[in-house]
């Protein structure tokens, strides 16, 4: 089965703050993904608030008719903010100031107990949490033992390449992850890095819930239209041409 769609709509921010404007406005832009087909709406809440504020969040929490997934790091501000404002999911990512989009999966193996009642703050308040993580054995056993509904796969290390057989590798990394991580009874999402072009193997591989894409979609956005975007994203998953 097709997995699902999150749109990432940092990048509507972005713009916005860029000239210190109301516009373009993030809840017209997660209507627009919505009526194109995204099953879900993704936001990263930076410690450094580059695009993404704390009153779009809140917003969004309020509007929106699909799931609210919040990215953030796992920091005790970020943590209270989540508990108040309750998205139906979040996922802990690793943040750097100097960084232009997230880099790396989170080291959840290196801060298992810190993470566990993180988490476990979180869920209290019937938050999902996801961890995003590279597709490693040892990063899917340590979010099972912090106690996270869901993982969300790296794709970064397979969308950077270039040779057929290099990203068959990386594809192969990804499948066993998927197959490793639900048989733990993990849910398994995936994303970063993906577009129109890569993002069909990845959709292919079995297990995968929801795939989280951003950049690709904004972009294709200023030539079609964002709601058209997440139509040709859809399309481009199960395979057919973007725009056919
Ligand atoms: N998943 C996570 C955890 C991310 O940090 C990002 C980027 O914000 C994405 C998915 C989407 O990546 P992209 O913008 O490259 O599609």
């Amino acid at each position: 089965m097709t997995p699902k769609l999150g749109v990432n709509i940092d990048h509507v921010a972005t713009l916005r703050q860029a000239r210190g404007t109301l516009y373009p406005n993030v809840i017209d832009a997660a209507q627009l993904a919505i009526a194109g087909g995204a099953h879900g709406i993704t936001v990263h809440l930076r410690e450094d608030r580059r695009h993404i504020q704390l009153r779009d969040v809140e917003e969004l929490k309020q509007v929106l008719t699909v799931p609210l997934n919040l990215e953030m790091a796992a920091t005790a501000e970020m943590r209270d903010i989540a508990c108040r404002i309750r998205p139906q999911e979040v996922c802990l990512v690793p943040e750097k100031r100097q960084e232009l989009t997230t880099e790396g999966g989170l080291d959840v193996a290196k801060q298992i107990d810190y993470l566990r009642g993180f988490c476990a703050a979180l869920m209290d308040q019937d938050i999902k949490v996801s961890l995003f993580i590279d597709p490693t054995q040892a990063q899917i056993d340590a979010s099972c033992s912090v106690g996270a509904d869901l993982i969300e796969l790296h794709t970064g290390g397979y969308a950077d390449l270039i040779t057929g057989s290099e990203q068959d590798n990386a594809l192969s990394k990804l499948r066993a992850a998927a197959n490793h991580a639900t048989q733990a009874g993990l849910v398994v999402n995936a994303g970063h890095g993906l577009n129109y072009d890569n993002v069909r193997p990845v959709a292919a591989i079995e297990h995968i819930n929801c795939l989280n894409i951003g950049h690709a979609i904004i972009a294709h956005a200023i030539e079609v239209g964002l709601t058209q975007a997440v139509k040709h994203m859809l399309r481009a998953m199960q395979g057919s041409r973007a725009d056919q």
